[in-house]
């Protein structure tokens, strides 16, 4: 089975065996039926945060469970709990649309909600963390469903326990703790401009921030559908306050997000530095808008594309003494350690 319509990069991989999973029974006969012919497992969302390095010598599912309902509302408070394979940006406008606030800021993220706990999917000042109240998972280890707390999530900066034990858990659903009269987080850079131009004063909504990110969104971020990528390649690296002050020795323009002990910079700003922005080399490329995104052009591979990281990642260490780690996660060709992924 060809993967390129499963993967937003659009990478030609393809998988001895496909199967999609709607629900926990469906997802069980699946992983059974590769057990019983000790097949490794690839279980995909959207697809959006992935690099295929090559064939996928198994069987990939594609999680397609649907579902949104709400529950426990009050007067403020309400839960709205998501198949995983709900589309993410859908749910955002549903919940905006009921007057629901908390993930608006998270508008057009490509993906599933069943992923989005995977990284801790994060925008314009929000991360998924601030608003998810549980998970419910298979655990392969244990052969159970198991509910999973804020905490036992151990979420932070783009990473996630679905991270640190690649393959253990399957998300089924994810339950998001929303509110009516949570303050909108309009702090954010671009986002602020954006507002900060508007004439009329009436109060927004959630749906108003939703579409204002949308449209902040779109003047930078190539869709996946028309320009195939996987949003930012690498991670904002955390880097330590000594390193920030050299750093900004040399570099005062430099882009970042401190913090207490720690500083974020912004690795867009340290690609673009050097020279990346809008070049192309034959298939793939680095987006002309946004020099943390890579573009797949024409058909490019997940070689293709890890080739053009690793040039990326050695001209930001030489240039700037920094480490820039990738976001997505790799797949590599039929490597049983690393094929399973959310
Ligand atoms: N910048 C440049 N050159 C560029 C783009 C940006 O110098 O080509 C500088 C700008 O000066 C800006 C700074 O870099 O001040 C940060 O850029 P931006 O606001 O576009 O955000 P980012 O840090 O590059 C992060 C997330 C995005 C998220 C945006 C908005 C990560 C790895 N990426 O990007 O998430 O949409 O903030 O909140 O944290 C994703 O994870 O796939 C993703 C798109």
């Amino acid at each position: 089975v060809d993967l390129s319509p499963f993967n937003t990069l659009g990478i030609r991989a393809r998988a001895r065996y496909f199967t999609e999973a709607s629900s926990l029974e469906q997802l069980r006969q699946a992983l059974d039926w590769a057990n019983q012919r000790a097949l490794e497992v690839l279980v995909l969302g959207g697809g959006s945060n992935l690099v295929f390095a090559g064939d996928v010598d198994g069987l990939v599912v594609r999680i397609t469970i649907s579902g949104r309902r709400w529950t426990e509302v009050d007067n403020d408070h309400a839960k709205l709990i998501l198949g995983a394979g709900e589309c993410w940006h859908d749910a955002v406008i549903y919940a905006a649309k009921a007057g629901y606030r908390g993930i608006e800021n998270m508008a057009l993220i490509p993906g599933t909600a069943g992923a989005a706990p995977v990284q801790n999917i994060g925008a314009y000042g929000a991360e998924l963390k601030d608003t998810l109240s549980s998970v419910t998972a298979w655990d392969r280890e244990n052969d159970e469903v198991v509910s999973l707390s804020n905490e036992d999530c151990c979420f932070a900066y783009r990473d996630s326990l679905f991270k640190q034990c690649p393959g253990r858990y399957i998300i089924l659903d994810v339950t998001l703790c929303l509110s009516r009269s949570a303050p909108l987080n309009l702090g954010y850079g671009d986002l602020k401009d954006y507002f900060s131009n508007r004439s009329d004063d009436k109060p927004l909504t959630p749906l108003d921030v939703a579409e204002g990110v949308m449209a902040v969104r779109r003047r930078k971020l190539p869709d996946p559908a028309v320009l195939p990528n996987v949003g930012s390649f690498f991670k904002n690296p955390v880097v330590p306050l000594e390193t920030w002050d050299r750093l900004r020795a040399d570099f005062p323009d430099i882009a970042a997000y401190p913090a207490e002990h720690s500083v974020k910079l912004a690795a867009a700003w340290l690609i673009d530095r050097c020279g990346w922005k809008g070049f192309r080399n034959g298939k793939v490329g680095v987006h002309n808008r946004q020099a943390l995104v890579l573009v797949n052009h024409a058909g490019g591979s997940g070689n293709d594309i890890l080739l053009l990281a690793g040039r990326i990642k050695d001209d930001v260490r030489g240039r700037f003494g920094v480490e820039l780690e990738m976001e997505p996660q790799v797949v590599l060709a039929t490597s049983a350690a690393s094929t399973d992924f959310q």
